[in-house]
């Protein structure tokens, strides 16, 4: 896969040569290209930013960095052998950054981030380049970051261990939280490895027993608390059709029973956590 990053900042891109990320490069899984946005401006000051029309606070990204950057990095990947790339652009404004976004980026070839900073870019370059590819609008969360450089990081992130050859054990995928199958919608649960005991805590019993079953359960049940505490959105859209007897059984411990339309689960009463 190849990533393009536009950026005022290319220095905080620095940690895609580190960890995961930096080993994905390294195994030939992913070619970074971090680009200065100043170097295609043209006046002394590489101006980046002028005054919104209509008035208001703060500052908005022109569109000929931007437009220049965008033609040069493209025309460089098309000759190199590249096609069809996706425009992924950070903002507070778009559409929440899912586990299943990331395993539809990760199957494109060629994603280009346009972090901003300041009041974000005019819309025209974005208009512009959808007519050309698919433009991908994300947020990573309901916050304001100072720009978009740090969204980046974690979309590359996301992708990147979702990459063929990328993570050691393929099978680690499985039972990620909001990983799709039988634990979509859940939160994985709490994880231990040895010594057994430490600082006169234990790991729970049965995590010792062998039993691939009940081992199972306990940990679709500490996901059901888990989930439950943390998130009791998730659990308000499960299809209840995903929740078998047992499921039910915690679910009812944890306070949740059905709707009366038996769509839907929701808190009955509060238990204590
Ligand atoms: N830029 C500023 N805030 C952001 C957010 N929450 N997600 C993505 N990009 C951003």
């Amino acid at each position: 896969m190849r990533l393009d990053v536009v950026t005022i900042f290319p220095e905080y891109l620095e940690p895609l040569n580190v960890s995961l990320v930096g080993k994905a490069r390294a195994r030939g899984r992913l070619d970074v290209h971090v680009h200065d946005l100043r170097e295609w401006t043209y006046d002394r000051h590489n101006t980046v930013d002028d005054t919104p029309y209509g008035g208001g606070p703060g500052m908005v990204m022109k569109t000929e960095p931007w437009g220049d950057a965008l033609d040069t990095l493209l025309a460089d990947g098309y000759e190199t052998g590249h096609t069809s790339p996706a425009l992924v652009v950070p903002t507070p404004s778009g559409r929440p950054f899912t586990q299943e976004l990331a395993v539809e980026l990760s199957e494109r070839p060629w994603l280009v981030f346009t972090p901003a900073r300041y009041e974000g870019i005019d819309r025209r370059v974005v208009d512009e380049y959808a007519t050309r590819m698919p433009v991908y609008e994300v947020s990573i969360g309901d916050y304001v970051l100072a720009g978009g450089e740090a969204a980046v990081l974690v979309v590359t992130e996301a992708v990147a261990r979702l990459l063929p050859g990328v993570l050691g054990n393929a099978e680690s995928h499985r039972d990620d939280s909001f990983a799709p199958g039988a634990m979509a919608n859940l939160l994985e649960g709490p994880v231990y490895t040895k010594p057994p005991e430490w600082r006169g805590r234990d790991i729970p019993d049965v995590l010792l027993s062998g039993h691939h079953g009940r081992i199972a359960r306990w940990r679709r049940d500490e996901a059901l608390r888990r989930t439950t505490a943390n998130r009791p959105d998730l659990i308000e859209r499960c299809d209840p059709a995903a929740f078998d007897k047992k499921d039910r059984e915690m679910l009812s411990i944890l306070g949740w029973e059905p709707e009366p339309d038996g769509r839907f689960w929701r808190r009955v009463k509060a238990v204590e956590e």
